[in-house]
């Protein structure tokens, strides 16, 4: 993801600035959070007017106030969603910063991060995700592909049959959807603990930038 430097040189210490997120992987990051918040909260509305699972979702976290409210929401949001994915995967592959910034992902790395994650010891490295970063953000972007086309087949099991026989038919494709939720909030929750621990990679993700420190070499 860094290209493109910013620099000064400060008594042979090397400061300045790399960027580190293009400004469309920006704008279509924030904009599929506000999207994805609303999909999920008049997603738990509509939810809860016909419970799949023996509980409700509580009202403060719904949105839409009723059964029609929320299918609103659903739908206007969704189409937000799916919009702005597509100009992120179609820039994701055009610019090649999928291959760039998410692979290779292999097992053994995956493994190494991850213990060196859990032992607070896996630096964050400006421009560059870990292996445990890329197969979450693969992850979860195959769970919001999955969750649109459970969606699309729950929104309309007539018109697009070969769709949701695809999933199994409609009582298949509801859990699946619930399932793909359940994965994305899962996903939000460990990136925002991520984003606490390591705080400036939110103010990247808003300027585009990160401050860079080379010593000069003894
Ligand atoms: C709501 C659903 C969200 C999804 C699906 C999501 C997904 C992603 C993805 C796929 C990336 C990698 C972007 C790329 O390089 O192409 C990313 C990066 C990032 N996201 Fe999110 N995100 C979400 C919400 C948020 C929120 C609410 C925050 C902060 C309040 C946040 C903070 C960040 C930051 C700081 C990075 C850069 C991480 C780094 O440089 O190490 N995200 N997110």
């Amino acid at each position: 993801m860094a290209d493109g430097a910013g620099t000064g040189t400060v008594r042979g210490t090397v400061r300045g600035t790399v960027r580190v997120h293009a400004l469309i992987v920006r704008v279509t990051h924030w904009v599929n959070a506000f999207a994805l918040t609303c999909m999920v909260m008049s997603g738990w509305q509509i939810y809860n007017a016909t419970p799949l699972f023996g509980f409700r979702f509580p009202a403060w976290a719904t949105l839409g106030g009723w059964l029609g409210g929320a299918i609103a929401w659903h739908l206007a949001a969704l189409w937000l969603l799916v919009v702005n994915g597509l100009v992120y995967v179609g820039y994701g592959l055009l610019s090649r910063h999928f291959r760039r910034s998410f692979l290779p992902i292999s097992a053994g790395r995956v493994f190494a991060d991850t213990r060196d994650a859990l032992r607070f010891r896996l630096a964050h490295k400006a421009g560059s995700y870990n292996a445990v970063q890329r197969l979450f953000y693969v992850g979860v972007l195959f769970l919001l592909v999955l969750a649109v086309l459970s969606g699309f087949a729950l929104w309309k099991p007539v018109q697009l049959h070969a769709l949701a026989a695809l999933f199994g038919g409609y009582e298949v494709a509801r859990r699946v959807h619930f399932v793909a939720m359940a994965g994305i909030v899962g996903f939000v929750v460990v990136h925002l603990a991520l984003v606490v621990v390591v705080p400036r990679t939110l103010v990247s993700m808003i300027t585009g930038r990160a401050r860079i420190v080379l010593e000069p070499s003894k």
